[in-house]
C-alpha cells in the first residue's frame, strides 16, 4: 500500500477550516468538496488513458483520453456522499457505484448493507472516498469487497487518516496483488479511546449531514 499526504497550502487551509467546531454544516459540505478536488488532481495521477488524434485549428496533434473502461468512483455510505460531487467534477465520465458499510460493534468486524455496484469489476481503477480512515475497519473491508468484485487498481481518498488506521491496512492489504493508494489531506497524530481521530474533525457524517437520532 502507497499512501499520499498531501502538502499543499490550500489544503491546509481548507482542512484547518473543516476541522474547527465553529464552522457549520453548510460551510463544511463546501470545503468538503473543494478539498475532494484538491485531493482527487492529485489522486488520478495514474488514471488509465490512451492516445488520440485531434486537429487544432492549426494542425494535426496527438492528445489522450480517459481510456475505456471508465473509472468507478465509489463512496462509502453516509459519510462517503459529502465526497461524491468534488470528485467527480474532475471525472465526470466516471461511474459511480455506492456501498454502505457498517461495524458490528461486538465483533468490530466491518460488512455491508447495501451495495449498488457491477458485478464484474474485473480490471477496473476504482476510487474509494471515505472521509476518516481512523481503525481502517471499513475501508478495509471495502477494498476487499472491491477486490472480491475483480478490481485492479483502488485508490482510497480519505480527508483525514490515522497512523492506527494506516497501519492495520497495510498489514490486511498485505499480499493483494493490485496497486493500493491511500490519499489524504494529513495524517494526524492518534485515535483516541472512542475511536476518533486526534485532533480530527469530530464525526465527519454528523458535520457533513447532522446527527441523525
Ligand atoms: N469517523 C469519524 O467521522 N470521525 C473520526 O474521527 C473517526 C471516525
Amino acid at each position: 500500500m502507497h499512501t499520499v499526504v498531501i502538502d499543499h497550502p490550500l489544503v491546509a487551509h481548507k482542512l484547518t477550516a473543516l476541522r474547527d467546531q465553529d464552522t457549520a454544516s453548510p460551510t463544511f459540505r463546501r470545503l468538503a468538496d473543494e478539498l475532494v478536488t484538491l485531493l482527487a488532481y492529485e489522486a488520478t495521477r495514474e488514471v488509465r488513458t490512451e492516445a488520440v488524434n485531434i486537429t487544432t485549428p492549426v494542425s494535426a496533434a496527438v492528445g489522450v483520453k480517459l481510456a475505456a473502461p471508465k473509472p468507478l468512483v465509489v463512496p462509502i455510505l453516509r459519510a462517503g456522499l459529502g465526497m461524491l460531487e468534488g470528485m467527480v467534477r474532475l471525472l465526470p465520465t466516471a461511474e459511480v457505484g455506492f456501498l454502505g458499510m457498517i461495524r458490528n460493534e461486538d465483533t468490530l468486524k466491518a460488512s455491508t448493507y447495501a451495495e449498488r455496484l457491477p458485478d464484474d469489476l474485473s480490471g477496473r481503477q476504482c476510487y474509494v472516498l471515505d472521509p476518516m480512515l481512523a481503525t481502517g475497519g471499513t475501508l478495509g473491508a471495502a477494498i476487499r469487497f472491491l477486490v472480491d468484485r475483480g478490481a485492479g487498481h483502488i485508490t482510497a481518498i480519505c480527508l483525514l487518516a490515522a497512523p492506527e488506521g494506516c497501519a492495520r491496512l497495510e498489514r490486511e492489504l498485505d499480499g493483494l496483488d493490485i496497486p493500493v493508494t491511500v490519499v489524504t489531506a494529513a495524517m494526524d497524530e492518534r485515535l483516541n479511546e472512542k475511536g476518533y481521530i486526534v485532533p480530527g474533525l469530530g464525526d465527519a457524517g454528523d458535520r457533513l449531514y447532522g446527527v441523525v437520532g
